[in-house]
This record gives C-alpha cells, sequence and structure tokens, in this order.
C-alpha cells in the first residue's frame, strides 16, 4: 500500500492564529476559519482541552489545512509551538472566547497552548466571547474584559439573543461573517486597499414635532456590512448613519438623522470619495412644517408633505471621472426593467435591486437577496446574511471600478 495522502497540510508561519475555546459557540469557529480560507488567509487552530470536548480537532484540521496546535506533545512538531505560532500571527483570534479563557488572559496566566501563545503575541489580540448572560455579566468577568480592552484587545460580540441552553440576553458569539471581516480589517490589506469609499446607512427621520416623526423600517445593517466588508477589504471608509441599530467596526462615522442632514453630509464627504454607495433608505417627502414643542391630542391633525432633495442624483449629476456611485432601490416586486430606468435616470454605474416584499428579507431582517444591475448585465444574489451579500456587491463594484 503506497501513501494515499493527497492533500499536504500547508504547515508554516501562518498571519491568523484562531484559538477555539470550550463553549457551545466552538462549532461556529468552523465557519471563521472558513471564511478566511476563502478570502485566501492562512489561519493556524489551536484548541484549548475543554474546547475539543466541544468539536473534533479534525474539523479544524481539515477546514485550515493545517495541524492542530494542542496540548498533545507532538515528538515530531516544533520544539516551541506556541512561541512559533504566536511570532507569526499578526492577529490572534480567540473564537469563541470563554469566560475561563478570558479571565486566564486577563491575568497572564501560561497554562495551556492558548494562554502561553496569547503571552507571547506580538500582534493584535480579537476576543469573540460567548457564555451565559449571567456569566458575561459578571463584574468578575466584565472587569476580565476591561483589563484585556485596555491592553489593546478588541473586543467582537457578544451579541444579545437566544442562548444554547434556553435562556435569553446577551451572550452569543457574534456573526461568524462579522468576525471574519474584523479578522481582515485588522490584517490591513486588500482589495480596496488605498480606496476612500462613502456609505450611507439606515433611513431618516423627518420630524412632525418635538418627540415625533416619519421614519422608515431600516436597521442600517446593509449599509454596515457594506462598511465592515470594505473596511475588511483595506478601504479607507466612511459612513453617514441614519439612525441605525449598529455601527461599524472602524472607519470614520457621522451621523444624519434627517434627509437633509444625510443630503449635507454625504455632498461634503463625496468630493474625496473614489466608490460611493447610497445604501440609506431616505425620506421622499417631509412634513413641510414640523411643531417646536409636543403638538397636544386635540382635534385632528393634517399634514402636509413637501419632497426632499434627490441626493443620489445631485451626487451622481457632480460625480467626478474616477468616482463610482452605487444607487439602492428597494421595490415591492424584482422589476428589473424599473431598475434598469432608474440607473439611466439617476445616471450611476449600478442599482443593488432589493425586493422587500418577502419579510424574510430586506429591512430589518438579518438578511437579504438582490439583483446588481448595471449597464451591461444584472446579476442574481440569493438569499444570504447581509455580510455575504455585502461581499458580493463589493466583489461586483471592484469589477466596474476603473
Ligand atoms: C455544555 C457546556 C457548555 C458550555 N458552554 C460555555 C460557554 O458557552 N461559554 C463559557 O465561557 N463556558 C462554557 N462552558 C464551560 C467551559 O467549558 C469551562 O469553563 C471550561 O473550563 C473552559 O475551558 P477553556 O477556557 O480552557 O476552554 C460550558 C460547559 C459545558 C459543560
Amino acid at each position: 500500500m503506497g501513501d494515499h495522502r493527497v492533500v499536504a497540510p500547508t504547515d508554516g508561519p501562518a498571519p491568523v492564529l484562531l484559538a477555539v475555546t470550550g463553549g457551545i459557540a466552538a462549532y461556529r469557529a468552523c465557519e471563521v476559519v472558513r471564511g478566511l480560507v476563502k478570502a485566501d488567509v492562512p489561519v493556524q487552530v489551536a484548541m484549548t482541552r475543554a474546547a475539543r470536548r466541544f468539536v473534533g480537532e479534525t474539523t479544524f484540521a481539515g477546514l485550515s489545512r493545517r495541524h492542530v496546535l494542542t496540548d498533545d506533545p507532538d515528538p515530531n512538531g516544533p520544539i516551541y509551538p506556541h512561541l512559533d505560532a504566536a511570532r507569526a500571527a499578526r492577529v490572534m483570534a480567540i473564537v469563541p472566547a470563554s469566560a475561563n479563557t478570558i479571565a486566564r488572559l486577563a491575568h497572564g496566566l501560561a497554562d495551556d497552548v492558548v494562554a502561553e501563545s496569547a503571552l507571547a503575541l506580538a500582534g493584535q489580540l480579537l476576543i469573540a466571547p460567548a457564555m451565559n448572560h449571567r456569566m458575561w455579566l459578571h463584574p468578575a468577568t466584565q472587569q476580565n474584559v476591561e483589563t484585556l480592552k485596555v491592553r489593546g484587545a478588541i473586543i467582537v460580540g457578544p451579541e444579545d439573543g437566544q442562548l444554547a441552553e434556553g435562556e435569553e440576553g446577551p451572550g452569543r458569539l457574534a456573526q461568524p461573517d462579522r468576525i471574519t471581516q474584523a479578522i481582515r480589517m485588522l490584517l490591513g490589506s486588500g482589495s480596496l486597499k488605498g480606496k476612500r469609499v462613502l456609505i450611507t446607512a439606515g433611513g431618516t427621520r423627518e420630524p412632525l414635532d418635538s418627540v415625533r416623526f416619519l421614519g422608515n423600517r431600516s436597521s442600517g445593517k446593509m449599509g454596515v456590512a457594506l462598511a465592515d466588508e470594505a473596511l475588511a477589504r483595506g478601504a479607507e471608509v466612511t459612513t453617514i448613519l441614519s439612525n441605525t441599530l449598529v455601527r461599524p467596526m472602524g472607519g470614520t462615522q457621522v451621523d444624519a438623522p434627517t434627509a437633509a442632514d444625510l443630503a449635507a453630509a454625504t455632498q461634503a464627504h463625496a468630493k474625496t470619495a473614489d466608490i460611493i454607495l447610497m445604501a440609506a433608505a431616505v425620506a421622499d417627502f417631509r412634513p413641510a412644517a414640523a411643531h417646536d414643542t409636543k403638538r397636544a391630542r386635540t382635534g385632528s391633525w393634517d399634514l402636509h408633505l413637501e419632497p426632499t432633495e434627490d441626493i443620489l442624483a445631485g451626487i451622481a449629476k457632480n460625480r467626478l471621472p474616477h468616482q463610482t456611485i452605487i444607487g439602492f432601490a428597494a421595490e415591492d416586486s424584482e422589476d428589473i426593467a424599473k431598475a434598469r430606468e432608474k440607473r439611466e435616470r439617476k445616471g450611476v454605474d449600478l442599482i443593488v435591486l432589493n425586493d422587500i416584499s418577502d419579510p424574510a428579507q430586506g429591512f430589518d431582517s438579518d438578511d437579504n437577496a438582490v439583483v446588481l444591475v448595471s449597464g451591461s448585465d444584472e446579476i442574481r444574489v440569493e438569499r444570504a446574511p447581509k455580510p455575504q451579500i455585502a461581499a458580493a456587491i463589493l466583489d461586483r463594484v471592484e469589477a466596474l471600478v476603473v
């Protein structure tokens, strides 16, 4: 019998050291490894003893195409595996980070390969915690996280929501796509390096009086996913945020609650942008007059609405030769002819058509499905989490950028 091993593991220095610790969310670290490998980022996985009770190291070896670092002695391996891995790593990501390992790192323990590597690390430490909400909110954990933050660690998540044990609260691992994006951003290289990207996100609110407004259901998740993906690709990103539930993980951020604020901020930043993505849902109409104070509950209230400025058309009209401009169209049906007409009328390079008739996608949802309508073709992007839709949009934009 000969040697039937076809794919040799590609061991050697890796810019990302991904440490898996013992928590239910360990299986989601597989998606992060997969995302990094897909983006051509070599990743070395290390596992704590507890992590190996949750997911087998063979899975991580298979996904990363490397031997996994554990505390098992390997007579044929390097003498100082933790030092080699820590020296090579520009980013060490702990995914998921257990309460126990967060405590170990905060106190500088060196009692396994993960803690040893973290102590020897010269690069950036990223921590994606996941645990029961009471464990997360315990003052000991909070203090340990604060200690690590002060030392320069980046903390991604946790998110609020349903936990594996059936309880609810803050403690869910951040979305794997978001963790992957954060790691890629910290690596600081990518296909959009040197490009300045301007993104609008969220939905504007037009005041009726001092407490009420006319708004829309946009959460800003799509625009923020675009900002995170552009940051992960190395772009210099400015995001103009209209009442978003989430914020990008970095870059310049400008708040613009109303359509007029958004118009002013977009015009001010457009001049220096190479790529402009207008993902915010901007009011088409606003109350012609708003009350300064809260209007009393008397009689009826007739509203007169006046049109707002067409920001996208204005940006396209004043475009500079090197600029690529992308508009978004939320429609009640997938009307490609209408999107094509809008693209031409507004004078933009690409329209991202979003069919909002399905409540499982679009506004306020974590998923989306879009059609990318350019001058030459239309590309359908099937339903997927918004970070993946953002990646598909930016792949198309990169192909259009001159
Ligand atoms: C079923 C089960 C699920 C667990 N999930 C978590 C978790 O999500 N987060 C956490 O911090 N600890 C969790 N633990 C506890 C850790 O596994 C335990 O604290 C362990 O010592 C962590 O070791 P490590 O930090 O070296 O990986 C869980 C334990 C069990 C039995």
